[in-house]
C-alpha cells in the first residue's frame, strides 16, 4: 500500500511539474516533507501498541491493588491495647475446608508466659498461632486478647503487637536491609544491625558483596535455608513487640548458630507473651508451659518433667525422637566402627 500511494504521488507531481502546473522546487519540497513525516507517523503507529500493553498491565495491576482482604475491621473496630492479661482460645473450632482440623480449643496464655506447642506434624500447631494475628478467621468461638475479642479491634492495632517467625520465612526482593526493617522506616540503621547482630546474622550479611544492601533474589534465593531463618529472626527482634510467635523458628541452623540464636531468643522472650513451636523437644523443655495437640485437640498440658511422669502423649513424641536420635547415632557409629578381631581373622 505504502510502495502504491509513494508511487502514485511521485507520477501525479512528476504529472504537474511536465504539464507545468508546479515547479521541480515545490515537488521536491513536497517530497522531502513526505519523507519526513514517515518517522513520525510510524511512531505513532507504534505508540497504539504501547498504550494497548500498559493497559493491560494496568488491568493486572489494579485486580490485584483492588482485591479486598477477606479479614477487615468490624464496623467500630477500636485500637487494642497493649496486652496486659492473657490471649485466651475460648472453644475455638477451625476448618480450612470440610474437615475441622481444630476442635474445641481451650487455652489461655497468660501475659509473660512462655507456651510451647508440641504435636506430630500436621497436628495444627501453625493454624492455632495463625488464629492470634488473624490470618484466618475462626469457624466457632474466639480469640482473645485481654477479654477483647479480636475480631472486634482494629486489625493493624493487633498485628502491630505481634512479632512472629514464620515455618516459611517470607522475604522479599529487596535488599536485607529493607527485610529486616519489614517497611518500618522509622528503624535506624544502628537499630537494624543491633538486631541482626542479636539473630546472629550480622557476620553473614557483612560477607556479602554488598553488606545490607544486597539484593537477596525473589523470597530470598540467594541465602542458605539458615541465613533466611537469621532474617526473620532479626525482624522479629527489630519489630520487638509483646506477643512473639515463633513457628520453628530455628530449625534450619546448625547445632552451633541455634545455641547462639536460642540465646538470642531466649532473651527476647523476656517479659513477652510467647508462643513457641518446635519440633525438637530438648529446645522447649524450658518453656513455663507445654501443651500437647493431637488430633485437632489439646490433650495434655504442663511442665516437661510434669508430661514425662505422666507418661502420656508427650512421653511418646519425646522417647521416638529419643530413638530416633539413637539411632541416627548408631547409624553413625556402626560405619566407622572398625572390624571386630575375630571378623578380621576369618
Ligand atoms: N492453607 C491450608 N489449606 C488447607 N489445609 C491446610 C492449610 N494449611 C494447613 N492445612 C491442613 O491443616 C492441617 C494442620 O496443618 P498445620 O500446618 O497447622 O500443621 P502443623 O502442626 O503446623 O504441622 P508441622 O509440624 O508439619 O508444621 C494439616 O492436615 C494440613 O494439611
Ligand atoms: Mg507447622
Amino acid at each position: 500500500m505504502g510502495g502504491i500511494i509513494a508511487a502514485l504521488i511521485v507520477y501525479y507531481g512528476g504529472l504537474q511539474v511536465l504539464q507545468g502546473k508546479s515547479t521541480p522546487g515545490t515537488f521536491f519540497s513536497f517530497m522531502a516533507a513526505l519523507l519526513l513525516l514517515y518517522e513520525p507517523v510510524k511512531r505513532l503507529s507504534g505508540l497504539n501498541h504501547a498504550i494497548q500493553e500498559g493497559l493491560a498491565s494496568a488491568e493486572r495491576i489494579y485486580e490485584i491493588l483492588d482485591t479486598k482482604p477477606q479479614i477487615q475491621d468490624a464496623p467500630g473496630a477500636f485500637e487494642l491495647p497493649p496486652i496486659s492479661r492473657a490471649i485466651e482460645f475460648r472453644n475455638v473450632r477451625f476448618a480450612y475446608n470440610a474437615e475441622p482440623v481444630l476442635r474445641g480449643i481451650n487455652l489461655e496464655v497468660k501475659a509473660g508466659e512462655i507456651v510451647a506447642l508440641v504435636g506430630v506434624s500436621g497436628a495444627g500447631k501453625t493454624t492455632l498461632v495463625n488464629l492470634i494475628p488473624r490470618f484466618y478467621e475462626v469457624s466457632q468461638g474466639g480469640v482473645h486478647i485481654d477479654g477483647h475479642d479480636i475480631r472486634e479491634v482494629r486489625v493493624s492495632s493487633l498485628r502491630s503487637q505481634i512479632g512472629m517467625v514464620t515455618q516459611q520465612t517470607i522475604l522479599f526482593n529487596d535488599t536485607v536491609r529493607h527485610n529486616i526493617a519489614y517497611g518500618d522506616h522509622d528503624k535506624t540503621d544502628d537499630q537494624i544491625i543491633a538486631a541482626a547482630q542479636a539473630a546472629y546474622a550480622h557476620d553473614f550479611i557483612m560477607e556479602m558483596a554488598q553488606g545490607y544492601d544486597t539484593v537477596i533474589g525473589e523470597s530470598g534465593v540467594r541465602l542458605s535455608g539458615g541465613e533466611r531463618q537469621r532474617l526473620s529472626i532479626a525482624r522479629a527482634i527489630l519489630k520487638d513487640a509483646p506477643i512473639l510467635i515463633l513457628d520453628e523458628a530455628t530449625s534450619s541452623l546448625d547445632t552451633e548458630s541455634e545455641l547462639f540464636v536460642q540465646k538470642a531468643l531466649a532473651n527476647l522472650m523476656q517479659g513477652r507473651t510467647t508462643l513457641v513451636i518446635a519440633h525438637r523437644l530438648s529446645t522447649v523443655r524450658h518453656a513455663d508451659r507445654i501443651v500437647v495437640l493431637s488430633g485437632g485437640g489439646i490433650v495434655e498440658e504442663g511442665r516437661h518433667e510434669e508430661l514425662l511422669a505422666r507418661g502420656g502423649e508427650y512421653t511418646k513424641l519425646y522417647e521416638l525422637q529419643f530413638k530416633v536420635e539413637e539411632a541416627a547415632n548408631g547409624a553413625i557409629q556402626t560405619n566407622d566402627r572398625p572390624a571386630p578381631a575375630g571378623e578380621a581373622a576369618s
